[in-house]
Order: C-alpha cells, then structure tokens, then sequence
C-alpha cells in the first residue's frame, strides 16, 4: 500500500502534467520547470497529512477526491514558501536554492536579481491559483466543498495576516512575547494545522463539534510546530533541515525565542542581541555568541517546555475529541513528530 504522501505526490505529478505552460518561448518553459521541481521537492507534506486524517477522523472513506484536496493545500504551500523566501531573503530551502534564487541564476548581469524576485512573484502566484483549482475541481460533494472552501479561505487570510505581522515586527523595537506568540498562532499554527485538519473534517461532512475539537488540538499543536521551527532556524543542521541556520539572525527576526532572551537577559546580552540581529553582515562566529546568549539566558530552554507543554495540550483534546480510532492514532504520532522534528 502506498503512503498518504506518494499519493499526494502522484496526483501533484498529474495536476502539473496537465498544466504546462501557455506558450513554446523556453524560457516560460524554464520557470515553470523551476516551479514543478519545487513542488515536488523535499517538503514534509504536513498540510495534506492532516487533511487526510482529519477526513478520516471524521469518519470519511480514503477516496480519490480526498487526495486532490489534500493536494492542493500543498500547491498553496509552494506559492507561500516561493513568496515568504522572496521576503526572507532566503537563499536554501528543502536543500536547494531557493526560487527566486533559481529563476535569477537563469540571467546574468545586474538586473538578474531583481529579475529572480520578480519572476518568484509570478510563479508563487501561480502556485496559489493552482491550488484553488484542484480545491474546486476535487470532486467532493459540492455542499461540502462549500463549508471546505469557506475554511480555506479563512486559512489563506489568516496566514498573509500572519506574514504581515512578522514582517513588521522586523520594522520595529524588541517584540514582547505576547506579540510573537500572536504572529505565530497566525502564520503557522491555524495555517498549518488546525485549518488543513478542519478542511479535511468539513470536506468530509463533519459537523462544527468536530471542527472545535480539531482547534483544540490543532492550535497548541500548530504553536509547537512553529516553536521548534524557531529552535530549528537557530539551531538546526542547515544538512538536516534543508534551510540555513543564520537566515532568522541576519533577518531580525522577532521570534518567541528571541523575545524571552530579550526578556531575560543581561544588559549586555541583550545589547549584544540587539547590535547584531537584522544585521545581514552577521557572521557565524556572530551567530554562535547569539546562540548561546539563547542557551545562557534559559531561552532555549523556555521554549523547549512551551513545545512539551503545548504537545501536551494537544494529545489531551485530541483523547477528548470523538474522532476515529485509526484517526486517532495517526494523528497522536503525528503530533509527536511535528513538536519533536529536526527537520
Ligand atoms: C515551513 O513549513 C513554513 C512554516 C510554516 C514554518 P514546513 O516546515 O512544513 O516546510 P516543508 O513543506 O516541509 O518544506
Ligand atoms: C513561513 O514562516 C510561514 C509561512 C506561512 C510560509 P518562516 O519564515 O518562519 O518559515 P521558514 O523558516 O522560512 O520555513
Ligand atoms: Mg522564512
Ligand atoms: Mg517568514
């Protein structure tokens, strides 16, 4: 039997066969060539998971029309990824260059950087139309489709909210931890996992009941998965995780990590923070002294308990929730890898 994510994968392979681009000039040809390969690469697929179990959960059978749906939350991802890059000024993700990276390495000479962005605008857009179309086109029951599609809209809205607020916390003085927690429940904790979760539970019939219990478990899930991505943005092996362990540093990135060290620190560990973060300059024997104001000031530390406290949270509402037992079970190991991941 082949997995959730193969499935998904072949019926991304599909939707992509089916999409080539408009017109012969090689060039368009490339750039969407760039796209597919970025689709297709070494993501986790998280998103399709959780619609997947969440449709079982709610009692629906494995079917075609599930896979499709699954899928073209991941087709949303790749536009959001493409995009979030662009604003990152991320150069790695899944182990290869980035897309805009991709698409400027195509040109040579000054304007090819600009170039690169404004090409990743396009295919990032793209991507999200893409995905629309496979959500409509799914085949699952249209009144259905309906409440799925009003979810996924509140998803796609909540997640730009999100990123707004994390750019914007780049513009400003030190985050307080309230707001960084606020910015990721936004960007990735409903986006992430309790809309994809709900979308499979509404597109399966369930009822708003079963909704609430997937935001019940999905939230402090979705909070920890964000939590560990910050550790992992800091801290992880840049082999491992695909992404590059100085991108959030040189950025300035107000993370929950980045707050409570601000929060605990030192006068000079917290003057040393604030001189270098959002510096793009920032080098990684830099990097190695932030890291371990992270460690001296027990950020690190914090934060690895808000990941267990939050995993915690989840499992008990996910015990409460009245969700089939094979959902059960996959979602409770799937929980444990989301907060626990190292990449
Ligand atoms: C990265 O998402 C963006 C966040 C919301 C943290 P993933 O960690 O799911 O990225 P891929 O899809 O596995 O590459
Ligand atoms: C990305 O957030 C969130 C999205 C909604 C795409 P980050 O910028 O924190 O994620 P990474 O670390 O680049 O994957
Ligand atoms: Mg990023
Ligand atoms: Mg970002």
């Amino acid at each position: 039997m082949s997995t959730v994510r193969d499935r998904v994968d072949r019926r991304l392979v599909q939707f992509l066969d089916v999409h080539p681009a408009p017109v012969a000039d090689p060039e368009v040809v490339a750039a969407h060539q760039v796209l597919r390969e970025f689709i297709l690469g070494d993501g986790k697929r998280i998103r399709p998971l959780l619609c997947y179990w969440g449709w079982v959960g709610a009692g629906g059978a494995d079917c075609a029309e599930l896979i499709s749906a699954a899928a073209s939350l991941e087709l949303c991802h790749a536009g959001l990824l493409i995009h979030d890059d662009i604003m990152d000024a991320s150069e790695v993700r899944r182990g290869r260059p980035t897309v805009h990276r991709a698409l400027a390495g195509m040109h040579a000479g000054p304007a090819a950087n600009a170039f690169g962005r404004a090409a990743a605008i396009l295919m990032g857009v793209l991507a999200l139309g893409w995905s629309d179309e496979l959500f409509a086109t799914s085949g699952v029951e249209p009144h259905r489709l309906r409440r799925g599609h009003e979810l996924f809209t509140a998803m796609r809205t909540e997640v730009i909210a999100g990123q707004y607020l994390d750019v914007m916390s780049q513009t400003g003085a030190d985050t307080t931890v309230d707001r960084a927690y606020t910015v990721i429940r936004y960007k990735t904790a409903k986006y992430t996992v309790e809309r994809p979760l709900q979308i499979g539970g509404a597109l399966a019939g369930g009822d708003e009941e079963l909704l609430e219990a997937y935001s019940s478990f999905g939230v402090p899930l979705g909070e920890a998965f964000q939590l560990r991505d910050d550790i992992l943005g800091m801290f992880g092996d840049p082999e491992v995780t695909g992404k590059s362990a100085l991108d959030d540093l040189r950025e300035g990135k107000q993370t929950v990590l980045i707050a409570y060290a601000t929060r605990y620190g030192s006068r000079a560990e917290t003057e040393h923070l604030r001189a270098w973060l959002g510096d793009p300059k920032l080098t990684e024997t830099v990097a190695d002294e932030l890291r371990q104001i992270v460690v001296d000031t027990g950020a690190l530390a914090q934060v690895e308990q808000m990941i267990d406290e939050r995993a915690g949270t989840a499992l008990s509402a996910l015990a409460d929730a009245r969700i089939t037992a094979e959902a059960a079970a996959a979602l409770t190991e799937l929980a444990d890898r989301i907060a626990h991941r190292t990449r």
